[in-house]
């Protein structure tokens, strides 16, 4: 079961305590939740002999990039601490890797309060959620990764969790049964989710706050890989900081994994500072391209061209065709590419763009539209030759 308790058991050492709960995370059990992340997201990523908890920043000041969303925390620190009172319940939604999970832990460290962390498919019977939501201490944080894969039963007994600080439960069975609330301990919930469309409305509806966590910009993770370096106490310069920044397809986590890799490969090829030239090297070894594309982003990309001439194509069509998992694709591929403009969605299915095209070296088709243009500037009399092959 992946629930880890982490309420310090003397106050003053809650920031002490806090690297140590973070790291308990990761004990989450990948069985009870197969499909928690792709391969690519969580193993390469949380390098056994670097677990990604010592990298996490331990406050709101340390945590680089989303403005608007440390300023909404903020307020709402504020203000909760001036009325001694818990945070509202607050929904984080975004692609994985900008820093949700992080968020949490350092809102309970913010607040001085206990963290509880679970997953949403760990909250299979119903005494799970009841287990965890009974236990609360005053003003703990209960977070919830996945929230939007929580089952209908754990939902419900949420709600009035939720709203009013009671869960409802059945004692007994048949005629005999009798309802009885249990009141709560004041508490917040941060529900973490990579979709945020999925989460029913009246789950929705009873967060305080729901804020996105937006891709970072260059310059955000190229103080986050100068951190991380430091951290790890590897020489790097800003050109070859900046070089991982802008291949990390705006995620915090992908850089971390990036500079990880040029590390290894500085340390065996070249012992020395990471320059602009080593990471380049090292990254190209890697097949992460300029734009931070991996094999599957370009694979992806390519199967639609190829195959489909650029879309629209399905969804599962994509999937099947690329051998990858839809959900994967949905969730940790698509949202960078569509970002950067390389795919678009439509109605039909996806549509690999011209920059897509060129990116990966391709001539793009001329759309009608353009191609109606190009024949009336290239020969208005005629209405038989076909400029777009002389164009092609
Ligand atoms: N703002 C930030 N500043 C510095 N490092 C960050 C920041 N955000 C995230 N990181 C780093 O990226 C890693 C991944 O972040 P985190 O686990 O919080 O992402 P997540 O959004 O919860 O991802 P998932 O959806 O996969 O659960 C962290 O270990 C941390 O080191
Ligand atoms: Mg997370």
């Amino acid at each position: 079961m992946a629930i880890v308790s982490s309420k310090p058991s003397n106050p003053s050492d809650d920031r002490n305590d806090r690297p140590a709960t973070a790291a308990a995370t990761t004990t989450t059990d990948p069985q009870a939740d197969p499909t928690l992340l792709t391969a690519s997201e969580t193993d390469a990523d949380r390098d056994p002999a670097q677990p990604d908890e010592t990298l996490r920043p331990q406050s709101l000041a340390d945590y680089t990039g989303q403005k608007d969303l440390k300023a909404v925390l903020e307020i709402a620190i504020g203000a909760a601490k001036a009325r001694s009172e818990s945070l509202d319940h607050i929904l984080l939604y975004g692609p994985p890797g900008l820093g949700k999970t992080t968020m949490a832990l350092i809102l309970a460290t913010e607040m001085n309060v206990g963290c509880k962390i679970t997953t949403a498919p760990a909250l299979e019977r119903p005494r799970d959620i009841v287990g965890l939501l009974v236990n609360l201490q005053p003003g703990d944080i209960l977070f919830i990764d996945e929230i939007h894969r929580l089952n209908r039963v754990a939902e419900e007994i949420l709600y009035p969790a939720m709203e009013d600080r009671r869960i409802d439960v059945t004692i007994g069975k048949g005629s005999s049964a009798r309802t009885r609330s249990i009141a709560l301990e004041p508490f917040t919930l941060v529900g973490a989710t990579t979709k945020a469309g999925s989460l029913t409305a009246p789950l929705r509806a009873r967060f305080g706050l729901v804020q996105r966590l937006r891709f970072y910009e260059v310059d955000e993770l190229t103080a986050i890989v100068t951190r991380t370096a430091a951290l790890l106490e590897t020489p790097i310069d800003a050109d070859g900081s900046a070089e991982i920044a802008r291949r990390s397809r705006g995620t915090p986590r992908i850089a971390n994994r990036l500079l990880k890799r040029v590390r290894d490969y500085s340390q065996v090829k070249v012992d020395g500072t990471i320059t602009l030239e080593i990471a380049r090297t090292a990254l190209e070894l890697f097949e992460v391209d300029p734009m931070g594309l991996d094999w599957t982003d370009r694979r992806l990309l390519s199967m639609a061209i190829e195959q489909f001439n650029g879309g629209p194509v399905g969804l599962e069509t994509l999937a099947a065709a690329t051998g990858e998992d839809a959900q994967t694709i949905e969730e940790v591929y698509e949202p960078y590419l569509l970002q950067i403009g390389y795919l678009a969605r439509t109605h039909r299915g996806r549509v690999a763009t011209p920059s897509a095209w060129r990116h990966l070296g391709y001539t793009p088709p001329i759309a009608p539209a353009q191609k109606s243009q190009l024949s009336l500037t290239l020969d208005p009399d005629s209405s038989t030759s076909n400029p777009i092959d002389e164009v092609n």
